[in-house]
């Protein structure tokens, strides 16, 4: 475990929900205040939507500066938005629908496109919104991972050549369940964050939380999420830490 990060245990998926909505609304005040605007990354998948669905409902609701908050996507399947597999499409039903966000303040991944057109275009709009030079990296103000059985995270996947990653900040790739083509952030991204909370829960993810957070280097792609200078939360319910001890 990198030297600054913590272990959160709570004892239900919605009490996890609600500490990650608290996360989510807390950075969100803090980066309104000192920068004006606060930068987000989201993953998909199943374990986040109750905290999607929750920072559409008090105290998350009124706490969460909205007109300051830019969202944008940490991996998306290929699929148009309105296709169930659409992590952006779940996150509009969940919350984003429901807030008052501005619209160009949602910058979805073009999961339309041809892949590989699609992550060259995110990486343009990425390149704009951070002000960019060739080279450099976005430093997201939080992004939320989740964590895949076989160790995968965002959609980096056990066996993922990064070396192709080292100068991309998104690239296009297959696999996962479903086994699709998808965008996904790269890891120089990933570890360029503020701060990055990954939200695990379930039994059946114990044992890859224990071998992730395991001193053992096990070569997982959420093993090489270190941030370089920001911080690194797990949020666990009680069943996915049911194998390790809290630190
Ligand atoms: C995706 C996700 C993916 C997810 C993990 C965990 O688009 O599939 O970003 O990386 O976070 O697979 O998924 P669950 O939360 O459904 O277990």
């Amino acid at each position: 475990m990198p030297l600054k990060s913590e272990i959160i245990i709570q004892e239900t998926l919605e009490r996890l929900s609600a500490a990650a909505a608290g996360f989510f609304a807390m950075r969100a005040r803090a980066c309104a205040q000192q920068k004006s605007r606060f930068t987000v990354a989201l993953s998909g998948g199943s374990t986040p939507r109750r905290m999607y669905t929750r920072l559409a409902e008090e105290p998350f609701l009124s706490e969460t500066p909205w007109p300051k908050v830019h969202v944008w996507w940490v991996d998306e399947r290929c699929v148009t938005p309105d296709n169930l597999w659409s992590n952006y499409g779940s996150a509009k039903k969940d919350f984003l629908d429901r807030v008052a966000l501005p619209t160009d303040q949602i910058h979805p991944m073009p999961g339309e496109m041809v892949p590989e057109l699609g992550a060259r275009r995110y990486e343009e709009a990425l390149m704009r919104h951070f002000e960019l030079k060739p080279g450099e990296f976005p430093a997201f103000d939080l992004i939320f991972l989740g964590l895949g059985t076989d160790g995968h995270t965002a959609s980096l996947f056990p066996g993922h050549e990064k070396r192709k990653q080292e100068k991309r900040l998104v690239v296009a790739v297959r696999g996962g369940e479903p086994n699709v083509d998808r965008l996904t952030l790269t890891l120089p991204v990933l570890n360029r964050a503020r701060h990055v909370v990954f939200l695990v829960s379930g039994r059946e993810k114990a044992e890859i939380v224990r071998a992730a957070l395991g001193p053992e280097k096990i070569s997982i792609p959420a093993q090489s999420v270190i941030p370089t200078k920001g911080r690194l939360t797990w949020i666990l319910d009680r069943q996915a830490a049911s194998l390790i001890s809290a630190q």
